[in-house]
């Protein structure tokens, strides 16, 4: 069993953060390194030619690992928004089709969708949350509804950002094969916790930022590609992209034709000199404890907590329907006014989310920080 990590972090003993699924923090090895790159800008003078191309092909096999991508087929992206946008030029829905979207799933897969759907003839399709926290049923009802339009793609999250819950990417996308769909997944909740095999997954699009679970800085996420896709056109267009627009050419349009890979992607600025590093060195120490590991920590403690919460009067949704790093709780009424500000009062950091309170622990959390989380949440509704 992975033990907690938190040595590798600066956090005070009495900090008990359980809020991951909306940022973390950084570990000690990239505050330094994101120091030690700031002070690389002050003095550019120090980076050899080669110095930019490192930073992100290390970042790109980074990101690629977590998914079991071959790094050609992953793109440097600034935010899951800018993955849907670039995703939205590469193919064209059917009109009358469907686009299927989880009921308040994040912005950033929806409202590409939503603010296409009008114009370019196709519907929006949102499964509702349901009461019994199954997901993955009502996703795969509503694919095959009988008699409804035929789904053109899903883009939905692998784990809901506000519940925990847990999507079964392995058999939307069978359904989706079958009719043809394109599979769009935001991992931004899942990748790194929970396994991928895009090799065996086959889907179209995945897309992650560092900045919760990977442990990495805001500004810096990954988009995987499946192959099919890589002919069309990026969201930007750079010279990185192009196979021979250079500075030091003499002629600088010298090939204006597309690089081959997923690299045809990247965002404009790629050459980060700060928090590409970064990105890197969170996601790299997550694939060193390897996604069961980090799974099996975190359900020790989510498990903890709905073993310790039990009683007070919270509905939780049932194991086999949840991520094991996200907890939801439910309130048979109201959240009580206050109850968050609280916590945060005494140093204990959970989220509001739609009403139910979301807990969500890391590498660096322990017994000793669940347990007086439950103490204290125990104190307050009492
Ligand atoms: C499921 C999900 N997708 C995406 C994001 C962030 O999207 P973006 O990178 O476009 O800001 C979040 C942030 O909370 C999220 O929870």
């Amino acid at each position: 069993m992975l033990a907690s990590q938190r040595h590798l972090f600066e956090m005070p003993r009495d900090i008990c953060y359980l809020s991951s699924a909306s940022y973390s923090p950084l570990p000690l090895k990239t505050l330094e390194a994101g120091c030690a790159a700031v002070g690389r800008k002050g003095a550019p003078w120090t980076l050899d030619a080669g110095f930019a191309n490192r930073q992100h092909e290390r970042a790109r096999a980074a990101a690629a690992a977590l998914i079991h991508a071959d790094p050609a087929d992953v793109a440097l992206i600034p935010s899951v928004s800018y993955g849907v946008a670039t995703a939205a030029k590469l193919f064209a829905i059917a009109r009358g089709a469907r686009v299927i979207v989880l009921e308040d799933d994040h912005s950033s897969p929806v409202l590409e969708w939503r603010m296409r759907a009008e114009a370019e003839g196709f519907t929006v399709d949102t499964v509702r949350r349901p009461d019994d926290g199954d997901w993955t049923s009502a996703v795969l009802a509503a694919i095959e509804r009988p008699g409804a339009p035929p789904v053109g793609l899903a883009s939905i999250s692998s784990v809901h950002w506000s519940d925990g819950g847990l999507i079964d990417v392995d058999a939307v996308a069978a359904v989706l094969k079958r009719q043809g769909a394109v599979f769009l997944i935001d991992a931004t909740q899942s990748a790194g916790v929970l396994t991928m095999d895009v090799s065996r997954l086959d889907p179209d699009f995945v897309i992650f930022p560092t900045y919760k679970w990977l442990l990495g800085p805001y500004g810096r996420a990954f988009m995987y590609l499946a192959k099919r896709h890589q002919g069309g056109v990026p969201l930007e267009q750079t010279a990185a992209g192009r196979r021979n627009v250079r500075a030091e050419n003499e002629v600088y349009f010298t090939d204006l034709r597309y690089v081959a890979d997923a690299r045809r992607f990247d965002m404009g600025e790629r050459d980060h000199f700060i928090s590409m590093e970064m990105a890197a060195i969170g996601m790299e120490m997550m694939a060193e404890w390897g996604a069961l590991a980090v799974a099996q920590r975190l359900a020790l403690l989510t498990e903890r907590i709905a073993e310790g919460v039990r009683g007070i009067g919270f509905s939780i949704a049932d194991r086999r329907l949840r991520a094991p790093h996200i907890l939801s709780l439910s309130f048979a009424q109201a959240m009580p006014q206050g109850l968050i500000e609280g916590l945060a009062s005494e140093g204990i950091y959970v989220t509001a989310r739609l009403g139910r309170l979301r807990v969500a622990p890391h590498v660096f959390n322990d017994e000793a920080d669940v347990d007086r989380f439950v103490a204290a949440l125990a104190r307050r509704l009492r």
